[in-house]
């Protein structure tokens, strides 16, 4: 295990999220899972999306998940976030064991610790920048503007607080979406391939607020893809095939955002 430095950067002071972080010692575990399994249905019609898989993440990497087309990516994202529950093994996040949660519990954890980025954005049409991302912001009990707010200044947004998401390009709705997931200040980060609809460009704006946020501190950000230009900028690569892990490499030289080309 290599400590991923924490480099100080103005996303550090701005974005919510600023979890006390450890940049000296020894990194927490942020995400444990043992030999996890999902299997969809059973006897012969059983799809084995994850099958035993073993993976710690430190708190504050940024680990990019590459696999082809049905590898089990978002499979492990929702398994991760609490949307869908393992068939068998145990995942803990922040050191707290997710799989023996009661409903309620694994609510106010999907809802408290985890944000989400999906490849489409999911904005409401109806409501400005600033009002998506205080719906949320709302949902976990804070009810001023000022957190929204910040959340857009963090994805560099705050001047499009008040357009509506068809009058923005779709990087730019990305990004929003991004600063709903961080208006929570969540413990993980989960992104599932958040460029997917993006052309390069726009891509790169999200990989470099997205990089940001793992600079900041206790920012942990796992980003799962087939893109695997993505790769460079992580500070470690997770490679899967087939409902396993493949491949575990660390960078301790990642490329910058700008980078990424494909
Ligand atoms: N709800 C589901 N019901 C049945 N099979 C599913 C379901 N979700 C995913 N799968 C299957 O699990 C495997 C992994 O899918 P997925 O995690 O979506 O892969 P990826 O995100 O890498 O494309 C695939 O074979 C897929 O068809
Ligand atoms: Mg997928």
């Amino acid at each position: 295990m290599t400590n991923v430095p924490s480099v100080p950067t103005a996303a550090a002071a701005i974005l919510p999220g600023g979890h006390a972080g450890n940049p000296t010692g020894p990194a927490a575990t942020a995400i444990r899972l043992e030999r996890i399994v999902k299997t969809y249905g059973s006897g012969e019609v059983a799809v084995h999306a994850l099958r035993g898989i073993d993976l710690e993440i430190e708190a504050g990497q940024f680990v990019v998940v590459l696999g082809p087309s049905g590898s089990g990516k978002t499979t492990l994202m929702n398994v991760i976030g609490g949307i869908e529950p393992p068939t068998g093994g145990r995942i803990s996040v922040a050191g707290r064991d997710i799989t023996t949660l009661d409903d309620r519990a694994l609510t106010a954890y999907r809802r408290a610790e985890v944000g989400f980025v999906f490849q489409f954005f999911n904005l409401v049409p109806t409501l400005t920048a600033l009002e998506n991302v205080a719906l949320v912001a709302e949902l976990v009990g804070d009810r001023g503007s000022e957190s929204s707010l910040a959340a857009l200044r963090a994805v560099g947004l705050d001047d499009r607080a008040d357009h509506f998401p068809g009058a923005l390009s779709g990087g730019e709705q990305q990004r929003v979406a991004i600063a709903r997931a961080l208006v929570k200040r969540p413990t993980i980060l989960l992104c599932d391939e958040p460029t997917g609809s993006l052309d390069l460009e726009t891509g790169r704006q999200v990989l470099s607020v997205l990089n940001r946020t793992s600079r900041a501190p206790g920012g942990t950000v796992v980003l799962v893809t087939h893109n695997s230009a993505i790769a460079g900028m992580a500070d470690r690569v997770l490679r899967m095939g087939s409902g396993e892990l493949l491949d575990d490499r660390l960078q301790p030289h990642p490329i910058a955002p700008e980078e990424v080309t494909w």
